[in-house]
């Protein structure tokens, strides 16, 4: 099970994701066809989200790791399966109740130019939630809150009376942190929140993120499209490739062990920062079309692309298994 990979399992988890899958409805095949076509965006995921602890969600475009983090905070309804907050079933909630649970739970969004409205200073972006969840009682106790939140995030107190487009990118970010912060979460989704940043900016919010994390024992669930950016703040990595989780492990087993092929070729882009090491490592590139999510194939999504695939890849969907304490993966291959 993928829930024992967790190696120090102290506390019980914040987040359960079990066996959940969302299609998308995609139309009809063809002009007069009669059978609707469905994007099979997640299928069968599962996983735990301890207290405290980052999870680096990790794949190429297109693998499902936004709607994964959506699913969680019911942004998109599941199609199957089952989602628990601190043990408690929220996978039907009605809106009232999501609006609730979105006190502990927030997102934190990859593009901050086009997440932040351009018309509102930061101040008013970052009072809303504030304000919309009854958490202030008048503009003033607002207006300290706020302050609190950018010195948090480490931006000026002057900063609440601008405009966004008055701030970089990275800036911007910290103003999304804020937001996201506001209302006390425990959980945040941040779907690729440095993606769109400055290579040389990049480490400052990741290292912010962690340090809000220790100070408010935060969990994340970090989105990232490849295994460098997740490195330093992971605890634990899953990998997913066309909708399903192929590998989850601890964060150093990912980097010294991976099992799965797709992992492997992911590690192996990962710049090594010894010129003569990076010189002489393999770029494992695997050919080949990935699945259409509108008719994955039977067995193995990976068959395509795999050096290693054979008849049972191909008849046969590999299950997740436990290859070591703290590591599972789906291939047949051991
Ligand atoms: N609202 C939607 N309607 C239809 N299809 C969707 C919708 N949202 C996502 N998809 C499809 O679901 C699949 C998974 O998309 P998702 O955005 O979760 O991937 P991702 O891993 O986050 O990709 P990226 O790295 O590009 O952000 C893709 O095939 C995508 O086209
Ligand atoms: S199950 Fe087969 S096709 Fe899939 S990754 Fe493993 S060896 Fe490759
Ligand atoms: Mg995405």
């Amino acid at each position: 099970m993928i829930e024992s990979t967790r190696s120090e399992s102290v506390n019980s988890p914040l987040v359960q994701v079990k066996n959940l899958s969302v299609y998308f409805d995609a139309g009809r095949a063809g002009f007069w066809g009669q059978k609707r076509l469905k994007v099979h965006a997640v299928e069968n995921l599962t996983l735990d989200i301890y207290p405290g602890e980052t999870l680096g969600l990790v794949g190429e475009s297109g693998s499902g790791k936004s709607t994964t983090g959506r699913a969680i905070l019911r942004r998109v309804p599941a199609s199957s399966g089952s989602i628990f907050f601190k043990g408690n079933d929220i996978t039907n909630t009605n809106r009232e109740q999501i609006r609730s649970l979105s006190r502990n739970m927030q997102l934190v969004f990859q593009d901050p130019y086009a997440s932040l409205n351009p018309r509102l200073k930061i101040i008013d972006i970052v009072a809303e939630p504030l304000l919309v969840h009854g958490m202030v009682k008048n503009l003033k106790e607002a207006a300290e809150e706020v302050a609190r939140l950018l010195a948090l995030v480490g931006l000026p107190a002057d900063a609440a009376a601008r405009y966004p487009h008055a701030f970089s990118g990275g800036q911007r970010q910290r103003v999304g942190i804020a937001r996201a912060l506001a209302l006390n979460p425990q959980f945040i989704v941040a779907d690729e929140p440095v993606s769109a940043l400055d290579v040389s900016i990049r480490a400052q919010i990741v290292n912010l993120l962690q340090d809000l994390q220790v100070e408010f024992g935060l969990a994340y669930l970090f989105i990232a499209h490849d295994l460098a950016v997740v490195r330093h703040i992971s605890h634990r990595i899953a990998i997913m490739y066309a909708g399903k989780i192929v590998e989850l492990a601890d964060r150093d087993l990912i980097y010294d062990s991976p099992v799965h092929p797709y992992t492997k070729a992911l590690l192996s882009a990962v710049p090594i920062p010894d010129p003569p090491v990076q010189r002489a490592r393999k770029r494992i590139t695997y050919t080949g079309e990935a699945p259409d999510p509108l008719n994955p194939p039977q067995g193995c999504r990976f068959q395509s692309r795999c050096p290693h695939a054979d008849q049972r890849c191909r008849r046969e969907e590999p299950p997740m298994t436990l290859r070591r304490k703290g590591q599972s993966a789906a291939c047949w291959n051991r």
